[in-house]
């Protein structure tokens, strides 16, 4: 099945030299925990410096800094083909998952399908409503290290509330096609839940041709932010009929009106929004996902179709076990190897000059648009030697 594919091509076709000058740990390092933690560039300590010194200089701006992540909602959106009005911040993809669930009422449909390649967190949010009568059911990961469309169909029945599927599996960068995965849910009145952490920023996402109802992200993995952001997209038609019971005050229709006895809706994917909003990592979310809109996803996704095949045959060449597919088109960025001791090895590899990021069984090499065909080529050089 072909999920994604740009068309691998020789070289990037963007500056990708310009680009790495602007990434100061490649100086001595050669990043490929993309799927972990995206490296700091320029642009985004440039972010964080604006806001420490709005606060420094003006000892509080409110106003620059809820604009501030009113264009960061907006830059996500823009990664997405959403609008900034579709868009809720969060501080992690828990939290995001967690505001979703308290808006589902289980009394009229009880289901909840879950498939096992959730991040953990995502399946422990859904196992926590179960005190709120809802009931999950799981879809298994199969022994490719995939989760099969007909898995789904053995579990969807009319009872199913929310289907909540990632976009990428964590572990090996597997793909699920969006589109397939709404419709099944439409088809039998359930909405879509999507975690897109692991793909978003390196596959090309559009949430109003694929009809997914939600869809979450974090920001420290390939959209180059750091930890404490996170943004929902929420389908207008669904947003103005849901009443999440995780909230605050940033979720009412005028947060500044302190009626405190009142709990109105705000318009919109904000009535998912929160508290305070966490302002300086905005700032730094905003600033990475302008890097990814400004290259642009599919010319990032088609030089990461090189690299990953780069890394496929690579690895066969080198004797290595690849876990989950080993075709581009059903792939996010990550390429897993199949390791005895993963974090004995993340740390070997980082001591030789290559930073991967160890899961369970596998090393993880999770190039991005920075990264070069030779970065590849030495991190497998670097791994065959320690496993031989
Ligand atoms: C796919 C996916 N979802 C969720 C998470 C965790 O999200 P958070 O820590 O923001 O709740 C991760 C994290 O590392 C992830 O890879």
């Amino acid at each position: 099945m072909t999920l994604v594919s740009a068309a691998p091509v020789a070289a990037p076709a963007y500056d990708l030299e310009g680009w790495r000058r602007r990434i100061p740990l490649l100086s001595s390092l050669i990043p490929l925990n993309n799927c972990s933690q995206a490296p700091i560039t320029d642009d985004t300590r440039a972010a964080a410096e604006r806001y420490l010194k709005s606060w420094t200089e003006r000892g509080m701006d409110w106003d620059g800094w809820m604009e501030e992540v009113r264009l960061a909602k907006a830059e996500f959106a823009r990664l997405i083909n959403a609008s900034a009005d579709d868009i809720a911040v969060f501080s992690s993809v828990s939290e995001a998952t967690s505001a979703v669930a308290s808006a589902i009422d289980f009394r009229e449909r009880s289901a909840v399908v879950v498939t096992e390649a959730e991040f953990p967190t995502v399946g422990h949010v859904w196992l926590a409503q179960e005190k709120r009568d809802a009931r999950v059911r799981w879809v298994p990961v199969g022994d490719d290290g995939t989760v099969a469309l007909d898995a789904y169909d053995a579990v969807l029945h009319d009872d199913v509330a929310i289907v909540s599927a990632c976009h990428g599996y964590y572990l090996n960068g597997a793909l699920q096609d969006l589109t397939s995965l709404a419709t099944r849910a439409h088809a039998h009145g359930a909405l879509l839940y999507v975690d897109a952490y692991q793909s978003l920023g390196t596959v090309p996402v559009d949430v109003r041709a694929s009809g997914v109802d939600f869809l979450a992200s974090g920001n420290l993995k390939f959209l180059m932010g750091v930890p404490g952001v996170a943004f929902l997209y929420v389908r207008p038609d669904v947003a103005e009929r849901l009443r999440p019971a995780t909230t605050g005050w940033f979720g009412r229709a005028n947060p500044f009106a302190f009626t405190i006895k009142e709990l109105d809706w705000a318009a919109g994917a904000s009535r998912f929004d929160m508290g305070t909003p966490p302002v300086i990592n905005a700032y730094i979310a905003r600033a990475g996902m302008r890097i990814i809109n400004e290259i642009g996803v599919p010319a990032i996704r088609a030089w990461l179709e090189t690299l990953g095949e780069r890394l496929i045959t690579g690895a066969a060449a080198r004797g290595l076990t690849v876990h989950g597919p080993t075709e581009m088109s059903r792939k996010t960025a990550t390429t897993a190897i199949v390791v005895p001791d993963s974090h004995h090895m993340e740390g070997a590899m980082r001591e030789r000059g290559v930073l991967p990021s160890a899961r369970g069984p596998v090393i993880r090499l999770a190039p991005h648009f920075y990264n070069t065909l030779d970065d590849v080529d030495t991190a497998l050089d670097v791994l065959s030697s320690l496993l031989t």
